[in-house]
């Protein structure tokens, strides 16, 4: 499915960072139910960072709704993008997310699909993209299609690892691929935007005051993917959804009565 000219942008704002994560938990529910409703599995693909480790915490906690409503049984876990750091590293998206979901929820070892940061980049990149060929059963060039994806945006207006004005902005043909990011003087592995608009539903997560102007500029100015990256999340399906707080939505246009905002952008 190729994605169209038109992208519809509805965005949630939250009052605070606790009800973001309240709605980012709902929402991964819903999703995940929706998927399973339909095809009785569901293939998800989540961002490390801050941002979504106290929606992964309300999705493993036994006294919230959500540790009993999401299909565990019927997931697949897999990562957007991982540090190139062992999987133990305080740095690493797969630490984070076996501390605050992980070890607390019924997933056997082979619904989780971890990026092995502790390779060398090239390795890990070409490891998991053999792990995606083989647990989506792909074909020649077919691309796998995620059920949903989980995006988080830093502040310089990356998402996943793309970063501004680094190779992987440019890679259209592999699924992952690794990444040098000078800025930061590291190396990432990350899914390729192709990869991740191909998803069924895509969603950023985003939260601070710090995001507010960036965001602005991603959802609302002029296309400069090499200097913003999340500008290439274009989904096929045409539609983007983001969970904000107040914050980070400042500069954005007011919502409407149920806190929701609406935006469209043309190719
Ligand atoms: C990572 C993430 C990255 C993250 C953004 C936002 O590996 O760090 O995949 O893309 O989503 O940097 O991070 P915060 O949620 O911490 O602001």
């Amino acid at each position: 499915m190729r994605a169209g000219r038109q992208l519809k942008i509805k965005y949630y704002v939250e009052p605070d960072p606790a009800a973001l994560a309240r709605r980012a938990a709902q929402y991964f529910v819903e999703m995940a139910g929706e998927a399973v409703a339909g095809r009785g599995r569901v293939r998800i693909a989540i961002s490390g960072g801050s941002t979504p480790k106290a929606a992964f915490e309300l999705l493993a906690d036994p006294d919230q709704p959500w540790r009993w409503r999401m299909p565990w049984e019927q997931l697949d876990l897999y990562w957007v993008d991982e540090r190139i750091v062992p999987p133990d590293h305080p740095e690493s998206n797969y630490r984070m997310t076996r501390e605050a979901l992980l070890d607390q929820v019924p997933l056997r070892p082979e619904q989780i699909h971890r990026m092995e940061g502790e390779l060398a980049p090239e390795i890990a990149a070409a490891r998991y993209e053999s792990e995606l060929r083989n647990s989506f059963h792909l074909e020649g060039a077919e691309s796998p299609r995620f059920d949903l994806v989980a995006l988080g945006m830093g502040e310089d207006g990356h998402t996943a690892s793309l970063f501004p004005h680094t190779q992987a902005i440019h890679e259209m043909s592999r699924l992952v691929t690794a990444n040098q990011v000078p800025r930061k003087d590291t190396w990432r592995i990350t899914l390729t935007w192709p990869v991740i608009n191909h998803a069924s539903s895509v969603f950023f997560l985003i939260a601070g005051v710090d995001k507010a102007a960036i965001l602005k500029e991603v959802l609302t100015g002029p296309r400069d993917p090499e200097r913003l990256p999340s500008q290439l999340i274009w989904p096929a399906s045409g539609i983007l959804t983001l969970i904000l707080d107040k914050a980070a939505a400042a500069l954005l246009p007011a919502t409407d009565g149920e806190g929701c905002g609406f935006l469209e952008r043309e190719r």
